[in-house]
């Protein structure tokens, strides 16, 4: 099979590495790529919104399998302009993907259906936004209804911070269209954690879970980021809290997907919060999670292709599958300043050592190839990942890598998995 691989992040990269493994797989394209992805892939010079282009490319390849990595193609239709033309692609159509590129939607769709959220409101005019604030007990949070590269989403702890995140969504309109209106919700309290399910549309199988970090100091401290580092299994998502999420989200949402005639097929990422009622969701995603995805894969032992393929084929029922039961630890190395401002072109050292470990990977995420050189050229850079006999094993094997690795004006949390240390005895859902 010919494959193409959308995207050019970390998620990107162990996608394109673990589907290279598959025996059914000849040759891959990835669009537009990264350092990483173009040393065990072809890399094309094709924007992940170029949908035109990347269909144009598609077909003269004659691709058997496209691959949607980031959020923004799935919302701008291109299941469905790639479907229309008999192509074989991994995702949801963009009616199903509003589930994350409509917050509106996707909290009606959750109310509709009895899913466990955070209670809301729904605003499109700023002036009642306000004046429901000035009635209401902090904190709480305000979220742009559209996409927003993951800063839509503003906690306020008091009156003025949460009036000024209204004037900024919807009067200065720093999301633009994706601000037209807003969410009020309630501020839950709680660990988070991700738990993927992937669907045809009618069957589905739910991942191993994996948590993020992201902020951008240790302890979580100071600004969101895109996420520093995640690990697989997460020890909070107990085999109860797996089957209650499954019971209470994943299974009613692909339900209710296709009871409204837009059944969902491809990745759905639940963002949920464990909070003293249980686990509740704080956001869907409609692809895979990065950085979570670095931690997931390298411990999924069946073939990604074929499970894709299933996804397209609505061939998921009957489906098992098999983990390595060692979890999986990924630190994010960053460019320094990020989330802010960071310069790139710093070459990067130290990369070739790894070629050969057994539990050990870096994933490219702001890398590009020049010459035989690998320079920065985003804010989050690389995924040191590594494989451990437990999450200590893990942990020590990841940041051993990450010290052997250099680009000038690094950064990285210390304290990736640190949490999961301090939850001893439980094995995921193993
Ligand atoms: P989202 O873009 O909806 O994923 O939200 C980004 C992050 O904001 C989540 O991962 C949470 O850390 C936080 N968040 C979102 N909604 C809430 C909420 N209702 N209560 C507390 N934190 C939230
Ligand atoms: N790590 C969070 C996300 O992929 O949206």
């Amino acid at each position: 099979m010919k494959i193409l691989i959308i995207g050019s992040g970390g998620r990107e990269h162990v996608l394109t590495w673990k589907i290279k493994q598959s025996s059914l797989v000849k040759k891959i394209y990835c669009a537009p790529g990264n350092g990483g992805m173009a040393q065990i892939a072809e890399c094309v010079d094709l924007k992940d919104t170029d949908i035109p282009g990347l269909l144009k490319f598609a077909k003269e390849k004659k691709i058997d399998l496209t691959v949607v990595g980031p959020e923004a193609p799935l919302v701008l239709g291109i299941v469905d302009v790639f479907e229309k033309e008999g192509l074989k692609i991994f995702g949801p159509a963009k009616a199903a993907a509003q589930l994350e590129g409509s917050k509106v939607f996707a909290k009606e769709f959750m109310h509709k259906y009895g899913i466990p959220t955070a209670p809301f409101r729904i605003f499109s005019d700023s002036k009642s936004a306000k004046d429901f604030l000035t009635r209401s007990r902090f904190p709480l949070v305000v979220k742009a209804d559209g996409l927003a590269a993951g800063k839509g989403v503003v906690i306020c702890k008091t009156l003025e911070e949460a009036n000024c995140a209204v004037d900024q969504i919807m009067q200065e309109r720093i999301f633009k269209e994706a601000g037209d209106k807003i969410i009020i919700e309630d501020c839950l309290l709680g660990e988070e954690v991700s738990i993927l399910a992937m669907s045809d549309g009618e069957n589905y199988v739910v991942l191993e879970s994996a948590q993020d970090h992201k902020r951008i100091f240790d302890d979580d401290l100071g600004p969101n980021t895109g996420g520093m580092g995640a690990y697989s299994p997460a020890p909070i998502a107990t085999l109860q809290v797996i089957d209650e999420v499954e019971k209470r989200v994943i299974e009613p949402v692909i339900a209710g997907m296709r009871e409204e005639g837009t059944p969902f097929k491809g990745i759905l990422y639940a963002g949920i919060m464990m909070t003293a009622m249980g686990p509740m969701v704080l956001e869907f995603n409609t692809r895979f999670g990065d950085p979570e995805t670095q931690a997931i894969i390298p411990r999924l032992k069946n073939d990604l292709v074929e499970l894709m393929h299933g996804s397209c084929e609505g061939q998921l029922n009957d489906v098992e599958l098999i983990w390595d039961k060692r979890p999986c630890v990924c630190v994010v190395m960053s460019s320094g300043g990020y989330p802010g401002k960071y310069e790139t072109g710093k070459e990067i050292t130290g990369l070739e050592q790894f070629d050969h470990d057994s539990r050990g990977f870096v994933f490219h995420a702001g890398t590009k190839k020049e010459g035989e050189k690998i320079l920065t050229s985003g804010g989050r850079v690389l995924g040191v990942t590594s494989l451990g006999n437990d999450v200590e094993d893990a942990i020590k094997n990841a940041y051993e890598m990450v010290e052997k690795i250099h680009f000038d004006r690094c950064f990285f949390r210390r304290d990736i998995g640190a949490k999961a240390l301090r939850k001893t005895n439980v094995v995921g859902r193993l």
